[in-house]
Protein backbone atom coordinates (compact mmCIF):
# COMPACT_ATOMS: atom_id res chain seq x y z
CA UNK A 1 0.00 0.00 0.00
CA UNK A 2 0.90 3.34 -0.54
CA UNK A 3 1.91 6.17 1.80
CA UNK A 4 -0.20 9.18 1.78
CA UNK A 5 2.07 12.35 2.33
CA UNK A 6 0.62 15.85 2.91
CA UNK A 7 2.85 17.66 0.29
CA UNK A 8 1.42 21.09 0.52
CA UNK A 9 -1.16 23.70 2.28
CA UNK A 10 -2.70 27.13 1.37
CA UNK A 11 -6.26 29.20 1.94
CA UNK A 12 -7.95 31.86 0.95
CA UNK A 13 -9.85 34.62 3.37
CA UNK A 14 -12.05 37.57 1.84
CA UNK A 15 -10.86 40.79 2.08
CA UNK A 16 -13.55 42.84 4.69
CA UNK A 17 -12.74 42.38 8.25
CA UNK A 18 -15.29 42.78 10.44
CA UNK A 19 -14.15 43.42 14.14
CA UNK A 20 -16.07 42.22 17.13
CA UNK A 21 -16.80 46.19 17.73
CA UNK A 22 -18.19 46.38 13.97
CA UNK A 23 -20.67 43.61 15.09
CA UNK A 24 -21.67 45.25 18.45
CA UNK A 25 -23.13 48.26 16.09
CA UNK A 26 -25.71 45.25 14.69
CA UNK A 27 -26.56 43.41 17.65
CA UNK A 28 -26.33 43.94 21.43
CA UNK A 29 -23.02 42.85 22.27
CA UNK A 30 -19.73 43.79 23.07
CA UNK A 31 -15.79 43.24 21.88
CA UNK A 32 -15.38 42.51 25.23
CA UNK A 33 -17.96 39.87 25.94
CA UNK A 34 -16.86 37.96 22.38
CA UNK A 35 -12.64 38.04 23.43
CA UNK A 36 -13.44 36.57 26.79
CA UNK A 37 -16.42 33.88 26.07
CA UNK A 38 -14.49 32.98 22.69
CA UNK A 39 -11.24 34.66 21.92
CA UNK A 40 -12.20 35.93 18.36
CA UNK A 41 -10.98 39.72 17.32
CA UNK A 42 -12.46 39.52 14.11
CA UNK A 43 -13.55 37.50 11.09
CA UNK A 44 -13.16 37.85 7.56
CA UNK A 45 -16.85 38.08 5.47
CA UNK A 46 -17.09 37.00 2.24
CA UNK A 47 -18.01 39.60 -0.95
CA UNK A 48 -21.19 38.18 -3.09
CA UNK A 49 -18.79 36.98 -5.50
CA UNK A 50 -16.70 35.33 -2.82
CA UNK A 51 -18.51 31.87 -2.97
CA UNK A 52 -17.20 28.23 -1.70
CA UNK A 53 -16.67 27.84 -5.21
CA UNK A 54 -14.11 30.95 -5.61
CA UNK A 55 -12.50 30.79 -2.48
CA UNK A 56 -11.76 26.90 -3.04
CA UNK A 57 -10.39 27.55 -6.07
CA UNK A 58 -8.11 30.03 -5.04
CA UNK A 59 -7.17 27.83 -1.66
CA UNK A 60 -7.17 24.96 -3.98
CA UNK A 61 -4.70 26.74 -6.37
CA UNK A 62 -2.24 28.21 -3.73
CA UNK A 63 -2.14 24.64 -2.06
CA UNK A 64 -0.99 22.95 -5.35
CA UNK A 65 1.74 26.09 -5.84
CA UNK A 66 2.91 25.09 -2.32
CA UNK A 67 3.30 21.81 -3.56
CA UNK A 68 4.97 22.66 -6.59
CA UNK A 69 2.40 21.15 -8.73
CA UNK A 70 -0.27 21.62 -11.70
CA UNK A 71 -3.89 21.13 -12.37
CA UNK A 72 -3.25 18.58 -14.40
CA UNK A 73 -1.71 16.38 -11.67
CA UNK A 74 -4.89 16.60 -9.83
CA UNK A 75 -6.84 13.37 -10.27
CA UNK A 76 -9.36 13.58 -7.76
CA UNK A 77 -11.08 16.70 -5.28
CA UNK A 78 -13.27 16.24 -2.54
CA UNK A 79 -14.48 19.38 -0.79
CA UNK A 80 -16.01 19.49 2.31
CA UNK A 81 -18.69 22.37 2.39
CA UNK A 82 -21.88 23.07 4.54
CA UNK A 83 -22.90 26.44 1.97
CA UNK A 84 -22.48 25.34 -1.43
CA UNK A 85 -22.39 27.43 -4.40
CA UNK A 86 -25.69 25.46 -5.80
CA UNK A 87 -27.79 22.09 -4.58
CA UNK A 88 -25.28 20.65 -7.49
CA UNK A 89 -23.33 20.29 -9.45
CA UNK A 90 -21.08 19.78 -6.65
CA UNK A 91 -18.55 22.78 -5.72
CA UNK A 92 -15.36 20.34 -6.65
CA UNK A 93 -17.12 19.99 -10.18
CA UNK A 94 -17.04 24.21 -10.36
CA UNK A 95 -13.61 24.23 -8.35
CA UNK A 96 -12.19 21.53 -11.24
CA UNK A 97 -13.56 23.50 -13.99
CA UNK A 98 -11.46 26.77 -12.83
CA UNK A 99 -8.65 25.47 -12.12
CA UNK A 100 -8.20 23.47 -15.34
CA UNK A 101 -8.12 20.12 -13.56
CA UNK A 102 -8.60 17.48 -16.78
CA UNK A 103 -9.96 14.48 -15.82
CA UNK A 104 -10.51 12.50 -12.26
CA UNK A 105 -13.52 12.86 -10.15
CA UNK A 106 -14.64 15.26 -7.69
CA UNK A 107 -17.76 15.48 -5.27
CA UNK A 108 -18.85 17.57 -1.95
CA UNK A 109 -18.83 16.06 1.42
CA UNK A 110 -20.57 17.27 4.22
CA UNK A 111 -20.03 17.29 8.05
CA UNK A 112 -20.43 20.56 9.13
CA UNK A 113 -17.41 21.65 10.92
CA UNK A 114 -15.50 18.25 10.81
CA UNK A 115 -16.32 18.41 6.74
CA UNK A 116 -12.46 18.48 6.30
CA UNK A 117 -11.10 15.47 9.06
CA UNK A 118 -13.83 13.65 7.04
CA UNK A 119 -12.72 14.71 3.66
CA UNK A 120 -9.08 13.90 4.62
CA UNK A 121 -10.03 10.48 5.82
CA UNK A 122 -11.99 10.26 2.32
CA UNK A 123 -9.07 10.98 0.35
CA UNK A 124 -6.87 9.00 2.73
CA UNK A 125 -8.78 5.52 1.66
CA UNK A 126 -9.12 6.58 -2.27
CA UNK A 127 -5.36 6.82 -2.15
CA UNK A 128 -4.50 4.02 -0.41
CA UNK A 129 -6.82 1.42 -2.74
CA UNK A 130 -5.43 2.72 -5.75
CA UNK A 131 -8.45 4.76 -6.73
CA UNK A 132 -6.25 8.04 -6.68
CA UNK A 133 -3.16 9.04 -6.85
CA UNK A 134 -3.21 12.71 -5.90
CA UNK A 135 -6.26 14.35 -4.19
CA UNK A 136 -6.98 18.19 -3.68
CA UNK A 137 -9.13 18.33 -0.24
CA UNK A 138 -10.31 21.47 0.36
CA UNK A 139 -12.59 23.38 3.02
CA UNK A 140 -14.71 26.44 2.02
CA UNK A 141 -17.42 28.30 3.62
CA UNK A 142 -19.75 31.22 3.45
CA UNK A 143 -21.16 30.63 6.89
CA UNK A 144 -22.41 34.67 6.71
CA UNK A 145 -25.12 33.42 4.01
CA UNK A 146 -26.68 31.06 6.49
CA UNK A 147 -26.41 32.83 10.15
CA UNK A 148 -29.02 34.61 11.92
CA UNK A 149 -27.60 38.12 11.76
CA UNK A 150 -30.29 39.35 14.58
CA UNK A 151 -29.08 36.07 16.34
CA UNK A 152 -26.07 37.67 18.84
CA UNK A 153 -25.25 33.88 20.34
CA UNK A 154 -24.28 32.43 16.99
CA UNK A 155 -23.76 35.75 14.46
CA UNK A 156 -20.40 36.48 16.41
CA UNK A 157 -18.89 33.00 16.07
CA UNK A 158 -18.19 32.44 12.49
CA UNK A 159 -16.27 33.38 9.44
CA UNK A 160 -15.97 33.09 6.11
CA UNK A 161 -13.02 30.82 4.36
CA UNK A 162 -11.14 28.37 2.54
CA UNK A 163 -8.45 26.43 2.83
CA UNK A 164 -7.25 23.09 0.87
CA UNK A 165 -3.99 20.42 1.17
CA UNK A 166 -2.63 18.50 -1.63
CA UNK A 167 -2.32 14.60 -0.51
CA UNK A 168 -0.49 12.42 -2.77
CA UNK A 169 0.87 8.53 -3.22
CA UNK A 170 4.11 8.28 -1.65
CA UNK A 171 6.84 5.67 0.10
CA UNK A 172 4.96 3.23 2.47
CA UNK A 173 6.27 4.08 5.86
CA UNK A 174 6.17 6.50 8.55
CA UNK A 175 5.56 9.77 6.90
CA UNK A 176 1.93 10.66 5.88
CA UNK A 177 -1.22 10.26 7.34
CA UNK A 178 -0.77 7.69 10.47
CA UNK A 179 -4.41 7.22 11.04
CA UNK A 180 -8.03 9.33 10.93
CA UNK A 181 -10.67 8.50 12.98
CA UNK A 182 -14.53 9.88 12.29
CA UNK A 183 -17.54 9.40 14.52
CA UNK A 184 -21.32 10.48 14.14
CA UNK A 185 -23.88 10.77 16.26
CA UNK A 186 -27.37 11.48 15.00
CA UNK A 187 -28.74 11.68 17.99
CA UNK A 188 -27.54 15.12 18.94
CA UNK A 189 -28.29 16.59 15.67
CA UNK A 190 -30.70 19.03 17.12
CA UNK A 191 -27.63 20.57 19.43
CA UNK A 192 -26.39 22.61 15.97
CA UNK A 193 -27.93 22.15 12.44
CA UNK A 194 -29.67 24.90 9.90
CA UNK A 195 -33.21 25.13 9.85
CA UNK A 196 -34.11 24.85 6.36
CA UNK A 197 -31.90 23.75 3.18
CA UNK A 198 -31.80 24.63 -0.35
CA UNK A 199 -34.42 22.24 -1.03
CA UNK A 200 -37.30 23.44 0.93
CA UNK A 201 -39.16 26.09 -0.59
CA UNK A 202 -40.45 27.60 2.72
CA UNK A 203 -37.26 28.64 3.93
CA UNK A 204 -33.34 28.36 2.82
CA UNK A 205 -32.49 28.25 6.97
CA UNK A 206 -30.01 29.70 9.03
CA UNK A 207 -27.96 28.27 11.51
CA UNK A 208 -29.47 27.12 15.07
CA UNK A 209 -26.65 26.04 18.28
CA UNK A 210 -27.67 25.33 21.78
CA UNK A 211 -23.99 26.90 22.50
CA UNK A 212 -23.12 25.03 25.87
CA UNK A 213 -24.31 21.96 25.18
CA UNK A 214 -22.04 21.79 22.20
CA UNK A 215 -19.20 23.36 24.26
CA UNK A 216 -19.68 20.33 26.67
CA UNK A 217 -19.54 17.71 23.85
CA UNK A 218 -16.57 19.27 22.22
CA UNK A 219 -14.20 18.68 25.08
CA UNK A 220 -15.65 15.39 26.00
CA UNK A 221 -15.68 13.86 22.62
CA UNK A 222 -12.18 15.65 21.57
CA UNK A 223 -10.48 14.60 24.18
CA UNK A 224 -11.55 11.31 23.36
CA UNK A 225 -10.65 11.69 19.94
CA UNK A 226 -7.16 12.82 20.83
CA UNK A 227 -6.68 9.42 23.04
CA UNK A 228 -8.08 7.40 20.11
CA UNK A 229 -5.48 8.36 17.65
CA UNK A 230 -2.34 8.04 19.66
CA UNK A 231 -3.23 5.10 21.01
CA UNK A 232 -4.09 3.34 17.51
CA UNK A 233 -0.37 4.54 16.31
CA UNK A 234 1.23 3.21 19.86
CA UNK A 235 2.09 6.96 20.17
CA UNK A 236 1.99 9.07 24.06
CA UNK A 237 0.58 12.52 24.30
CA UNK A 238 4.31 13.66 24.54
CA UNK A 239 5.38 12.71 21.01
CA UNK A 240 2.64 15.02 19.29
CA UNK A 241 4.81 18.45 18.07
CA UNK A 242 1.32 20.39 16.48
CA UNK A 243 -1.91 20.72 18.03
CA UNK A 244 -3.77 21.94 14.36
CA UNK A 245 -7.63 21.79 15.71
CA UNK A 246 -10.66 23.01 14.64
CA UNK A 247 -10.95 26.74 15.56
CA UNK A 248 -14.35 27.09 17.07
CA UNK A 249 -13.43 28.71 20.46
CA UNK A 250 -10.11 29.52 22.25
CA UNK A 251 -11.60 27.83 25.18
CA UNK A 252 -12.46 24.78 23.30
CA UNK A 253 -8.89 24.69 22.05
CA UNK A 254 -6.78 25.60 24.70
CA UNK A 255 -8.90 22.60 26.66
CA UNK A 256 -7.22 20.06 23.98
CA UNK A 257 -3.99 21.65 24.18
CA UNK A 258 -3.78 21.40 28.11
CA UNK A 259 -4.88 17.79 27.73
CA UNK A 260 -2.25 17.07 25.36
CA UNK A 261 0.59 18.76 27.45
CA UNK A 262 1.56 20.76 24.81
CA UNK A 263 2.75 24.51 25.79
CA UNK A 264 0.45 26.70 23.56
CA UNK A 265 3.48 28.10 21.00
CA UNK A 266 3.05 24.27 20.14
CA UNK A 267 -1.00 24.84 19.32
CA UNK A 268 -1.74 26.54 16.46
CA UNK A 269 -4.61 29.52 16.64
CA UNK A 270 -6.40 31.60 13.88
CA UNK A 271 -9.64 31.41 15.48
CA UNK A 272 -9.04 34.98 17.34
CA UNK A 273 -8.15 36.31 13.74
CA UNK A 274 -10.74 34.20 11.60
CA UNK A 275 -13.40 33.11 14.15
CA UNK A 276 -15.12 29.32 13.43
CA UNK A 277 -14.72 28.97 9.54
CA UNK A 278 -16.35 25.50 10.23
CA UNK A 279 -14.56 22.68 7.30
CA UNK A 280 -12.52 25.53 6.12
CA UNK A 281 -10.94 25.91 9.93
CA UNK A 282 -7.59 23.41 9.56
CA UNK A 283 -6.06 23.70 6.31
CA UNK A 284 -6.07 27.59 6.82
CA UNK A 285 -4.92 27.07 10.22
CA UNK A 286 -2.28 24.45 8.70
CA UNK A 287 -0.87 26.57 5.62
CA UNK A 288 -0.40 29.36 7.81
CA UNK A 289 1.95 27.26 10.64
CA UNK A 290 3.46 25.61 7.42
CA UNK A 291 3.91 28.69 5.61
CA UNK A 292 5.56 30.74 8.71
CA UNK A 293 7.83 27.88 9.12
CA UNK A 294 6.25 26.40 12.49
CA UNK A 295 5.28 22.98 11.17
CA UNK A 296 8.29 21.36 9.34
CA UNK A 297 9.00 18.18 7.60
CA UNK A 298 9.28 15.04 9.93
CA UNK A 299 7.19 16.63 12.77
CA UNK A 300 3.93 15.00 13.95
CA UNK A 301 0.56 16.78 13.20
CA UNK A 302 -2.54 15.85 15.45
CA UNK A 303 -5.77 17.25 13.65
CA UNK A 304 -9.29 17.45 15.42
CA UNK A 305 -12.92 18.63 15.00
CA UNK A 306 -16.19 18.27 16.29
CA UNK A 307 -19.43 19.88 14.51
CA UNK A 308 -23.32 19.43 13.52
CA UNK A 309 -24.33 16.17 12.90
CA UNK A 310 -23.01 15.45 15.63
CA UNK A 311 -19.12 14.74 13.66
CA UNK A 312 -16.03 14.38 15.42
CA UNK A 313 -12.90 12.90 14.01
CA UNK A 314 -9.34 13.49 14.20
CA UNK A 315 -6.29 13.17 12.07
CA UNK A 316 -2.86 12.01 12.89
CA UNK A 317 -0.01 13.41 10.11
CA UNK A 318 4.01 13.45 9.73
CA UNK A 319 5.06 15.81 7.71
N1 LIG B 1 -22.88 39.10 23.37
C1 LIG B 1 -23.27 39.36 24.62
N2 LIG B 1 -23.96 38.48 25.35
C2 LIG B 1 -24.27 37.30 24.78
C3 LIG B 1 -23.90 36.98 23.47
C4 LIG B 1 -23.18 37.97 22.76
N3 LIG B 1 -22.76 37.75 21.50
N4 LIG B 1 -24.35 35.75 23.19
C5 LIG B 1 -24.96 35.30 24.28
N5 LIG B 1 -24.94 36.23 25.24
C6 LIG B 1 -25.48 36.16 26.58
C7 LIG B 1 -26.61 35.18 26.72
O1 LIG B 1 -27.82 35.75 26.32
C8 LIG B 1 -26.56 34.83 28.18
O2 LIG B 1 -27.22 35.87 28.88
P1 LIG B 1 -28.15 35.52 30.13
O3 LIG B 1 -27.24 34.86 31.14
O4 LIG B 1 -28.66 36.85 30.53
O5 LIG B 1 -29.18 34.58 29.60
C9 LIG B 1 -25.10 34.92 28.53
O6 LIG B 1 -24.48 35.69 27.47
C10 LIG B 1 -24.43 33.57 28.64
O7 LIG B 1 -24.78 32.79 27.49
P2 LIG B 1 -24.25 31.34 27.30
O8 LIG B 1 -24.71 30.84 25.98
O9 LIG B 1 -24.56 30.50 28.48
O10 LIG B 1 -22.69 31.64 27.25
P3 LIG B 1 -21.49 30.64 27.19
O11 LIG B 1 -20.52 30.97 28.23
O12 LIG B 1 -21.92 29.22 27.06
O13 LIG B 1 -20.80 31.08 25.81
C11 LIG B 1 -20.66 30.28 23.55
C12 LIG B 1 -21.53 30.95 24.62
C13 LIG B 1 -19.48 31.18 23.26
C14 LIG B 1 -21.50 30.10 22.32
C15 LIG B 1 -20.15 28.95 24.10
O14 LIG B 1 -21.20 28.19 24.61
C16 LIG B 1 -19.47 28.16 23.06
O15 LIG B 1 -18.45 28.54 22.55
N6 LIG B 1 -20.02 26.97 22.74
C17 LIG B 1 -19.48 26.15 21.74
C18 LIG B 1 -20.01 26.65 20.49
C19 LIG B 1 -19.15 26.22 19.39
O16 LIG B 1 -17.96 26.27 19.48
N7 LIG B 1 -19.81 25.86 18.34
C20 LIG B 1 -19.20 25.47 17.23
C21 LIG B 1 -18.59 24.10 17.43
S1 LIG B 1 -19.14 23.08 16.28
C22 LIG B 1 -18.84 23.94 14.97
O17 LIG B 1 -17.76 24.45 14.83
C23 LIG B 1 -19.92 24.09 13.99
Amino acid sequence: LPGVHLVGAGGYLPEQVVTNSDLALRVETSDEWIRERTGICQRHLAAPHETAAYMGTRAAQAALDDAGLQAADVDAIILATSTPDQAFPATAARVQAALGVPGGFAFDLAAACSGFIYAMASADAFIRNGQARTVLVIGSEVYSRILDWSDRSTCVLFGDGAGAVVLRAGEPGTRGILSTHLHADGGFGDLLYVDGAVGRPDRPGTLRMQGREVFRHAVAKLSASVDEALAANGLAHADVDWLVPHQANKRIIDAMGRKLGLPPERVIVTVDRHANTSAASIPLALAEAMRDGRIRRGDLVLMEALGGGMTWGSALVRM
